[in-house]
């Protein structure tokens, strides 16, 4: 059986998750889903980077130790993905102790056969690469990516003899062309190794200067340096060396990053696994960057994209096609809630959506809402079906997403055309109902194949069209959705469908809600006597603008203990699980409708950012929001199950 096992970065604890990181994790998901369905034994890695100078530096800015900020932040990350649909077998931790046994163990194998060795160095230090850049990559005397000028520290080390193995990687590379993909970041990496003399790479770091690190096996004096510590997550994973993972899924490994990281994943870890007789990983994909207005996300410019709040408002569908049909793999591209909408308007409701709702109302009234039988085929929609799908199939497994997608979309708008021109609604008025099954049977039958192409990109909208189609199971993409005449005449279809519905284009903050349409004749307001011109929002009285209600930070809570306010009779101190590190205080005046054990365990929605105040000498860190019934309070909670922390929107 084929194998496959796919890994993203393990991402630094320095920061919550942005767009970037769910980015490469999608794009990691929707790579595993691909592969599971070509029916291949797939494990999916993800997790946090822990050690290093940027997150103790972190630590200190908020007042935590390493640990406890390492543990709150890993949690963000961890608490994400399943709300991304990230479907990961692992999540590791570089403070694990298994991760600690494995890097020793490297570090040891690859001392032991000499390729470590003690040394003294001087270099450019930049702590946000964790690395000292070479002179060459210098510019201007700055660190290209951070724009800040490197520290010069010079001291003793232990180094990996990395040099020793320049020409193999070469060589190496030259043999697998597709070993760095795509095309663009194998010559930079080949330029690199071909231009000058590849260093040794500095190791350690020594305990005077680091802590927060792993033990050197071979000198406790130093720890080890973040990235060989980081990179060895991947055999850590696979309970590398005699783990009965790593005999499964080592070496048919991708790793999946952006270009930020390429020289480590590329050059580091390879001649690393080489020294440790490792046989190298198969593939490293490369994607480029989401840029916000073509600049970097960046927290001081107030442009960082959360994903989950791109989820809850457009959908998680919709939102992962969007990130995986608009970034051509490889290259940067810009990220706007406009372009998001575009696409979803345009590619899913218009193209998709509608073609499947019509078709079904069409089979609704024409077949009793049952997929007819055919007596015979159109060659012609077969032929563009199986190559959209072939093309789907080709692309997707090699990385080229977008292009993958258009290629399926080239057969959703020869559907649609295909619908046009056989009017099938002549056919019925005719009474052809032969030719009519044919039609309605092949373009149902093209739906199938969509669907079943989009599982890994799309999992809920495709399994929902599946459902409509009558479909039970889960479908493979590689025989099945080739093959012609897999959807079973008689299936019962749903009337109607409703996945993809027109949404309305994003409210910008300052242009928000609907005013009225300006006159033609009105006047821009004047500054009068009494003031400057009001900057009026065309909201109206009593109304709020869109960008103001955003503010609000609604969220689902698990309340955790209740215990009455010793003084205070109508008030309650409410401990509320928002998935933080600890439960928060919400001093709440429901005494005389809740006792403190009807809270217990209750769902409840809270204002989240309301500025904590004191109430009776207790602090109080939100609001539970409830429902004045004629009876008394009922609480606001989620109709299902919910993580802690779920933001309302
Ligand atoms: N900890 C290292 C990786 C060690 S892997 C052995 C690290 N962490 S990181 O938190 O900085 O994550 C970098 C990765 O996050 C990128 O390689 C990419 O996968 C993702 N992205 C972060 N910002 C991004 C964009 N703006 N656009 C696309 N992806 C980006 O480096």
């Amino acid at each position: 059986m084929d194998r496959f096992y796919i890994t993203t970065p393990i991402y630094y604890v320095n920061a919550t998750p942005h767009l970037g990181h769910a980015y490469t994790t999608i794009v990691a998901d929707s790579m595993a889903r691909y592969s599971r369905a070509m029916g291949r034994d797939t494990y999916f890695l993800t997790g946090t980077d822990e050690h290093g100078d940027k997150i103790v530096q972190a630590a200190e800015k908020g007042g935590l130790t390493p640990r406890a900020y390492a543990d709150e932040i890993s949690g963000h990350f961890k608490a994400l993905w399943p709300e991304l649909q990230i479907t990961n077998d692992d999540f590791i931790r570089t403070t694990e102790p298994r991760h600690v046994r494995v890097v020793q163990k490297l570090l040891q194998r690859i001392f032991d056969q000499g390729d470590i060795y003690f040394g003294e160095y001087g270099g450019h230090y930049c702590t946000g690469c964790e690395r000292f850049l070479t002179e060459k990559e210098l510019a201007d005397g700055l660190c290209p990516d951070h724009k800040t000028a490197p520290e010069y520290i010079a001291e003793k080390n232990y180094f990996f003899r990395m040099s020793k193995y320049q020409q193999w990687l070469l060589d190496h590379i030259a043999v697998n062309p597709d070993f760095i993909r795509p095309e663009r970041y194998r010559s930079e990496v080949v330029s690199m190794l071909e231009m000058g003399v590849l260093e040794d790479l500095c190791i350690s770091r020594p305990k005077s200067r680091l802590t927060w690190g792993i033990e050197l096996p071979f000198d406790t004096d130093y720890v080890c340096y973040v990235w060989f510590d980081a990179l060895a997550n991947y055999l850590t994973a696979l309970d590398w060396p005699d783990g009965e993972k790593f005999r499964r899924y080592w070496p048919v490994t991708q790793h999946l990053v952006a270009k930020d990281i390429l020289k480590p994943h590329a050059v580091f870890w390879p001649t690393m696994l080489k020294a440790a007789g490792i046989e190298p990983y198969r593939h490293l994909n490369v994607h480029g960057y989401w840029l916000v207005k073509e600049t970097k996300m960046s927290k001081s410019l107030g442009n960082v994209i959360k994903p989950l709040d791109m989820s809850w408002k457009y959908g998680l569908d919709t939102f992962r096609y969007f990130l995986l049909r608009e970034m051509k793999f490889g290259n940067d591209a810009s990220f706007s809630e406009e372009a998001l909408v575009a696409r979803r308007n345009s590619d899913l409701a218009n193209d998709l959506g509608n073609l499947f709702n019509r078709v079904l109302a069409m089979c609704q009234k024409y077949f009793s809402g049952v997929v007819p039988a055919p007596s015979a085929s159109d060659e012609d929609l077969k032929e563009l079906a199986a190559n959209a799908v072939a093309n789907f199939v080709r692309l997707f497994g090699n990385c080229q997403f977008s292009q993958a997608l258009e290629s399926l979309w080239e057969l959703v708008r020869g559907l649609n055309k295909h619908v046009d021109s056989q009017a099938p609604w002549a056919l019925f008025r005719d009474g052809r109902m032969d030719r009519l099954a044919d039609v309605m049977y092949g373009v149902l039958e093209c739906l199938r194949k969509v669907a079943v192409c989009l599982v890994p990109v799309m999992p809920h909208a495709a399994s929902e069209m599946l459902a409509q189609l009558g479909v039970v199971g889960s479908p493979a993409l590689d025989g099945e959705a080739g093959a012609w005449g897999l959807l079973t005449p008689g299936n019962q279809l749903a009337a109607s469908s409703t996945l993809f519905p027109r949404i309305d284009p994003p409210v910008q903050a300052g242009a928000a809600c609907p005013g009225p349409k300006k006159d033609k004749a009105a006047k821009p307001a004047a500054a009068t006597e009494a003031g400057p011109a009001r900057t009026e929002t065309p909201c109206g009285p009593g109304l709020v603008e869109f960008a103001d209600f955003q503010k609000l930070d609604l969220r689902v809570g698990v309340v955790r203990e209740v215990v009455r306010h010793p003084d205070a009779d109508r008030l309650l101190l409410v401990q509320v699980d928002l998935g933080e590190e600890k439960p928060r205080q919400v001093v709440a005046g429901l005494a005389e409708f809740f006792a403190p054990e009807d809270l217990a365990g209750r769902q409840v929605v809270i204002v989240a950012n309301l500025a904590p105040r004191k109430l009776r000498g207790y602090e109080s860190q939100g609001m539970i929001l409830v429902v004045r019934t004629e009876q008394g309070m009922e609480l606001l909670t989620a109709s299902g199950p919910v993580a802690s922390g779920a933001k309302v929107s």
